[in-house]
């Protein structure tokens, strides 16, 4: 089959309707999902598609054997496309740009899943990649899924401690990383982090890869194999056929508590699912040039910039920069325009700092985006002020989405390749084929239209969507699956509306969203209590203008600690960014002399991040003393500077 036909094959026919390919995918689970395994290419093609024999623990196409790389690589170059570009890596940072075909990237990543073997790397080992965003990341990622190994990416915002919880939870044989990353008037050197996470860490990789950056070269360590050298003298290794049901990978995500979660995704359901959003919801097929804005080390990353476009033959952009000043607010136009990217996805926020910066759209002037066809927005709720500036400056359909790490493709969304429908601001659409979404309230019972409640999805989930944590079933079901029986818990609150679109109005638990990055305030609040001066804490999500949201934190001093406030401060946002990472964009804390809680004990942060946001209700408080209160008022209120002076340690 050629690959535009396959391509369009993926597509639930021309002249199929939301409605009925919605209702087909939850009336017949099993004839939707097999027919869309129709475009992957199998070992053993699957004859089942849903194993619930272990629900609610799910599993799909439990007899199909494939390759993942196979099928982002191999089988375009087997199919005459050799020569179709299949990266374009574009560093705004050091200027380099390259382009590689797909039979380029395919040999490179042979080699490097040959250096893996070498050491030892087979099906089922797990590889850490902390990687900045350089080609050798989607390398190294496509290598372990050559040898049907595990990868576990880590953000390079993360601190060391991060990485070392993760590499005590994922076990790696190796760790691949890059002497250095580079931000926006710094480079950033990561092997003297991978050095300290070891250090932190219990368990201890076998070898150490390290990829030399010229802008700044790491001493080399003893035992370190260095990229290029284990390349030169690499064998190239084949595609290792897995279960479809083997874990591809493991991406850490942030939880309410400080522990990070594993999510684990299958090969077979995932490579399904992907091929089928590409020509269903982006309408992306083999040709086009596909960027998405994001960092490897994300859940977009992981679905959007490797492997859903080399899933369909398309070219994918991995770009290395900011939306804003690498070298100017103009820089995604010129990327667009360049490329000839036909279509990009990215988070609100990064319209957001362009809108900041360049309001009037006037550095759009010069790139010809004759090519740019949507817009595709997700990660955090798009404000409907940023999805009309961005519909007005490029003419172009913006596409609200949202899907979250755990469902690794789209919940709800607009289906541009299947039946596109009209945009409602505020709302990401209707929810996709395979996701029954149910909106429920305290008690387990739907709501009617127009009510708020806690947005679930029924079990089983479709395929690409985790089918557990990494190493513990239980923390999956009771993290997720418990609080409504049959249901899968998003941890998003909102509502649907007469016509069926969904309203997501924000988390429901103590996860917030920073930039597009999701962060888990428990973790925050984990290192501010670490602090000998403090007694308790608490850290919220503020509304912020640029990121969505920032963490605030609050801290009450221990009776007698003589600690100078602003001192205090300094050390705790210095903690934090050492603990946790610059990413978690942790700036602000203040002293107060008291939190409110309820009876029970639980701190009532709801109460204070409607307070930080201006809204001035009442706090249903164990808080007894109204100077306290008016104090905490007071810090909280939106502007507040330094104010008044603040109340002493609690006694
Ligand atoms: N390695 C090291 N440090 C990193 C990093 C990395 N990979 N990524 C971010 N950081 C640092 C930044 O340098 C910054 O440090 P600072 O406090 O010293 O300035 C801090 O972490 C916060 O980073 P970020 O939240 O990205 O803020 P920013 O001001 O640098 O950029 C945006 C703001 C909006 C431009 C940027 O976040 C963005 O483009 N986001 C949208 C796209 C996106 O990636 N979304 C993810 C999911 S789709
Ligand atoms: P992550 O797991 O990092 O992708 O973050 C997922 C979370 O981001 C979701 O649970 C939502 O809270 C939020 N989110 C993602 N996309 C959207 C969207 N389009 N609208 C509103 N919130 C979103």
């Amino acid at each position: 089959m050629s690959e535009t036909v396959r391509s369009r094959a993926t597509r639930s026919s021309n002249v199929a309707t939301y409605q009925d390919t919605y209702r087909s995918s939850l009336t017949d689970p099993e004839g939707f999902w097999l027919g869309a395994a129709g475009v992957i290419d199998w070992e053993r093609a699957p004859a089942r598609a849903l194993d619930g024999e272990r629900a609610p623990l799910y599993r799909w196409f439990p007899d199909g054997r494939l390759n993942t790389c196979h099928n982002a690589l191999d089988r375009h170059v087997e199919a005459g496309h050799g020569d179709r570009t299949a990266l374009i890596h574009d560093s705004a940072y050091t200027g380099e740009q390259r382009s590689y075909t797909y039979a380029e990237l395919r040999d490179l990543v042979a080699r490097f899943a040959g250096v893996l073997r070498e050491q030892g790397v087979g099906a089922g080992d797990r590889v850490v990649i902390y990687l900045p965003m350089v080609p050798e990341a989607a390398v190294a990622m496509l290598a372990c899924a050559r040898l049907g190994a595990v990868h576990s990416v880590v953000f390079g915002g993360f601190a060391p401690r991060e990485l070392a919880a993760r590499v005590d939870d994922a076990r790696p044989k190796v760790l691949v990383t890059a002497s250095c990353g580079i931000e926006p008037g710094r480079v950033v050197a990561y092997r003297p982090m991978v050095d300290e996470a070891l250090r932190l860490a219990g368990h201890r990789p076998d070898r150490v890869i390290v990829l030399q950056r010229e802008q700044l070269r790491a001493d080399p360590v003893d035992g370190d194999l260095d990229w290029d050298e284990a390349m030169a003298a690499a064998e190239p290794a084949p595609c290792v056929p897995v279960d479809a049901t083997d874990p591809l990978y493991i991406l850490y995500t942030s939880g309410t508590t400080g522990r990070p979660k594993g999510v684990v995704r299958d090969n077979g359901g995932h490579a399904v699912a992907l091929a089928w959003s590409m020509a269903n919801v982006y309408d992306i097929g083999a040709g086009d040039v596909w960027w998405t804005a994001s960092d490897v080390g994300w859940v977009v990353g992981h679905s959007y910039i490797v492997y859903a476009p080399l899933l369909v033959g398309a070219t994918t952009v991995l770009y290395e920069g900011k939306p804003v000043g690498t070298p100017d607010a103009g820089a995604f136009w010129r990327v667009i325009a360049q490329h000839g990217v036909k279509a990009l996805f990215t988070a609100p926020t990064a319209l957001r700092a362009i809108k900041k910066v360049d309001p009037q759209g006037e550095l759009l002037a010069g790139h010809d985006l004759s090519g740019f066809r949507t817009l595709f927005l997700a990660g955090e709720r798009l404000d409907p002020e940023t999805y009309h500036w961005s519909a007005d400056i490029l003419g172009v359909p913006v596409i609200d989405h949202w899907w979250q790490t755990e469902t690794g493709w789209a919940v709800a969304a607009n289906l541009r390749g299947l039946d596109p429908m009209p945009v409602k601001p505020g709302s990401p659409t209707v929810p996709v084929p395979g996701y029954d979404v149910r909106i429920l309230d305290e008690q387990g019972a739907e709501v009617p239209p127009g009510t708020e409640g806690a947005i679930c999805i029924r079990l089983p989930l479709p395929p690409g969507t985790l089918p557990t944590l990494w190493g513990d079933d239980d923390r999956y079901v009771s993290s997720y699956l418990s609080r409504f029986e049959g249901h899968y818990l998003t941890g998003d609150g909102g509502y649907r509306d007469e016509d069926g679109y969904l309203y997501v109005m924000g988390r429901i638990d103590d996860v917030i969203n920073v930039a597009g990055h999701r962060l888990s305030t428990g973790s925050m609040e984990a290192v501010l209590a670490a602090h000998p001066a403090v007694a308790e804490c608490a850290v919220i999500g503020v509304a912020d203008s640029l990121k969505g949201q920032v963490p605030r934190g609050l801290v009450v001093l221990k009776a007698g600690a003589a600690y100078d406030p602003d001192e205090l401060r300094a050390e705790l946002v210095a903690a934090v960014r050492s603990e946790i990472g610059p990413v978690a964009a942790f700036k602000e804390v203040d002293v107060v002399a008291g939190l409110p809680k309820t009876r029970s004990g639980k701190i009532l942060r709801k109460s204070m991040r409607s307070l930080a946001e201006g809204r001035d209700e009442p706090v249903p408080s164990t808080i007894e003393d109204p100077a306290v209160l008016d104090a905490l008022r007071e810090v909280l209120r939106p502007g507040a500077g330094e104010g008044p002076a603040r109340p002493g340690p609690q006694d």
